[in-house]
This record gives C-alpha cells, structure tokens and sequence, in this order.
C-alpha cells in the first residue's frame, strides 16, 4: 500500500477566547485527497478549530491560539505568512452563507481571482460557470449572474460561496455544516460534490449528521469539550469506535 502525502499537519493546536480554553492540544494529519469529518455536540470547539485554520480566530477581541498547522510543510502561524494570501490556499465555506452583500454573483465567484490579479475576462466567466456548476447552482443563476449575491435564497447563497471558495483551488477546504441551511436536493447536491472535490482537495467538513459523516468522510475526528476524544477511519469510528465516549455519543447517548 502506498501512503498518502498529508497535506496539512496540524499539532498541538490550542485556542482561546480570553481565558477560556476552547481547543485543547488537538494534532491531526489530513492526507491529501481526502475528505475527514469533525463531529461532536454543540459548542465542543469544532467551528473554533476550522476558524484557527483560515487565520480567522485570531481576529476576534480577545482571542488566541498557539500550535502548528503545517501546510505542504510551512506553519500557517508563521509570522511571515499574510493571513490573507493564506486564505487563498486554506479557503472557508461557513455554516451561514456569507456572500459579499456589493458584489453580484458573478463577481462573489471570482473576487478571489481579481485579487490575484487575473483580470482576462473570458478566464473568470469560465470559472464562474465551472465553479457554478461543481456547486450545483448554475442552472439557477445563468440568467442573473448580474444581479446581486444576497437576492438569491439562502442555500442558494450557501451554494455560491463554495464555488467562490472554489474559484481559487485552495489545496485545503474546510466546510463549516455546508449543508445545514441547505433542503435534502442540495444537500445530497454538495455531498456529491465533495466527493468530486477529494479528487483535488483535502476537505475537512465539521458536519452534525453522522449519516452525512460515514457517507462522504474517510477520516472522523470526534471532539468534546474542545478535545479530540478519538480521530480514524469512519468506518471504525462509526462501528467499532475505541472510546465508550465516542460510541455513546454516535449511538446518540448524550450530545
Ligand atoms: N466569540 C466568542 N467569544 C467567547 N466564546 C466563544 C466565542 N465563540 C465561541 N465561543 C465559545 O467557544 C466554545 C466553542 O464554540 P464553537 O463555536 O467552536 O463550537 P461548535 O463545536 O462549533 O458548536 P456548534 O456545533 O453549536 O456550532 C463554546 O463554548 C462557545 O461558547
Ligand atoms: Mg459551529
């Protein structure tokens, strides 16, 4: 068997809001061409931990964090490294759809693009309807790519920011419960998608439908209380799980 190359190591990964402790020493590797969920009950760190991986926590009044998270093998801390430019390389699609509420939907898709300068029109309408159509929301805006990003629906809009995430080829995607403002047609819509994705991507998707988890994750991670309480394959987290405290929290004991 030949072993996969991890794109992203995390170690020790530490954050905090003031003096609480949200993330406790969490260390994970993410192979590359993989997808790993991240479950757990609400309020365990699990949107903390992506937001420390896209260089977003640190922006919050009060908040820090300490560790490594080495991409390709370059700490995304690193003091050299512009928190912007990173976010071209370890993009965010977050649980609320945040589309830029000026910019219409053509231009939320490729606003990522012109910032790294490509202005060639023909190259950013050929992304725009390539990203639109990996996230299934092409066929409804082809005919009002002009019209602003916040007049589309909800999980339309939640659609249009994972192809603007998209539209740059961030090595590492991280998913923030994508699916959860999405109806049961667009989910299944993303799930496909994301197994498109792993071809060139390394997801990490925090998700709270298990069934979601075992279906498009090889690797979940199970935290608690801002720690990582067992991380694996899915298949044996979700059938032969080490720790009682996974296996109540799957067989839906608690949580
Ligand atoms: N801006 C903030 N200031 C202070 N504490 C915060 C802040 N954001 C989150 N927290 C706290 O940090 C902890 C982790 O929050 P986080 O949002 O990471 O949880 P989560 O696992 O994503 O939960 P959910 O499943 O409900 O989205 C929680 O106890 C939360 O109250
Ligand atoms: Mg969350």
């Amino acid at each position: 068997m030949t072993s996969k190359k991890n794109v992203l190591e995390v170690k020790n990964l530490q954050a905090w809001f003031g003096k609480f402790h949200a993330v406790k020493g969490v260390s994970t590797d993410y192979p590359e061409k993989s997808i790993t969920a991240i479950i757990g009950p609400s309020g365990c760190g699990k949107s903390t931990y992506l937001r420390c991986l896209n260089r977003i926590h640190e922006e919050v009044p009060g908040a820090r964090s300490s560790g490594q998270a080495l991409l390709l093998g370059q700490d995304i801390f690193a003091p050299e490294v512009d928190p912007v430019e990173l976010r071209q390389n370890i993009g965010m699609v977050f649980q609320k759809p945040n589309p830029f509420p000026a910019l219409s939907i053509f231009e939320n898709v490729v606003v990522g693009l012109k910032l790294q300068g490509i202005k060639n029109k023909a190259k950013l309408l050929e992304t725009a309807e390539r990203c639109l159509r990996k996230a299934a929301l092409w066929e409804e805006v082809k005919d009002k790519l002009h019209q602003q990003g916040t007049s589309l629906s909800g999980g339309q809009q939640q659609r249009l920011c994972i192809a603007r995430a998209l539209a740059v080829n961030p090595p590492v995607l991280l998913m923030d419960e994508p699916t959860s403002a999405l109806d049961p047609i667009a989910s299944a819509k993303i799930e496909e998608l994301m197994q498109d994705l792993k071809e060139d991507f390394t997801v990490i998707v925090v998700t709270h439908n298990m069934q979601q988890a075992a279906r498009v994750a090889d690797y979940t991670s199970f935290l608690m209380l801002g720690e990582l309480v067992e991380h694996g394959p899915s298949e044996i987290i979700f059938t032969n799980p080490k720790q009682s405290k996974t296996e109540d929290y799957i067989t839906g004991r608690f949580g």
